[in-house]
């Protein structure tokens, strides 16, 4: 795994980038606790940013990058997935809200408010189960997106938890495109 990091301390900045080679896939049903005590201080956590070289991933395809401690789902969506993601009512969501932090915290849960930009390629999510903290597996369960193991609950392909005992979709970490290739984890300040 090759991966740089830059810390400028004098601007108290931590900048990660990371490469197509750097993607951790996410094994399993590996845990992740929901109270870390390894991580970094709020402030340093705060203040960190990972840039993600996106340039190689495939329609269809998913890379996981570790971030603040944590997996990041960064899915290219198929035509389909996108297409089944918007064909669903809100009234069949079991949780109504976006849960997106780029957009308003009481904007719903459409399709549309999932992803990072306009035509729904481009889904980036914590790659953290809303019930007990497991890593849900990738095209897998009952909605044509992630399934959980540890306890069965089922995300549809906007991460968007359909079945089972989480109660909340995978969130959506404040992300952007800072070019066209390269999406971005966390604030610059
Ligand atoms: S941790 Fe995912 S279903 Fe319990």
């Amino acid at each position: 795994m090759s991966m740089s990091e830059e810390i400028d301390s004098g601007r108290r900045d931590l900048l990660t980038y990371a490469t197509i080679g750097a993607g951790v896939v996410a094994s399993g049903a590996a845990v992740w606790p929901m109270i870390d005590q390894m991580n970094p201080s709020a402030d340093v956590l705060s203040l960190s940013v990972l840039r993600v070289d996106v340039s190689g991933v495939e329609v269809g395809t998913q890379l996981t990058v570790k971030w603040r401690g944590k997996p990041v789902f960064i899915r290219r969506r198929t035509e389909a997935d996108i297409a089944l993601g918007r064909s669903i009512a809100l009234n069949e969501l079991v949780d109504p809200v976006a849960r997106n932090a780029n957009i308003a915290r009481t904007a719903d849960a459409a399709d549309g408010n999932r992803t990072i930009d306009a035509a729904g390629e481009w889904l980036v999510m914590m790659g953290v189960c809303t019930h007990l903290g497991c890593v849900p597996l990738g095209d897998a369960g009952d909605f044509g997106g992630w399934f959980c193991p540890c306890h069965g609950s089922h995300y549809d392909s906007a991460g968007r938890i359909r079945k089972g005992p989480a109660p909340e979709n995978l969130p959506v970490p404040v992300s952007k495109f800072v070019d066209d290739t390269t999406i971005q984890l966390g604030e610059n300040v």
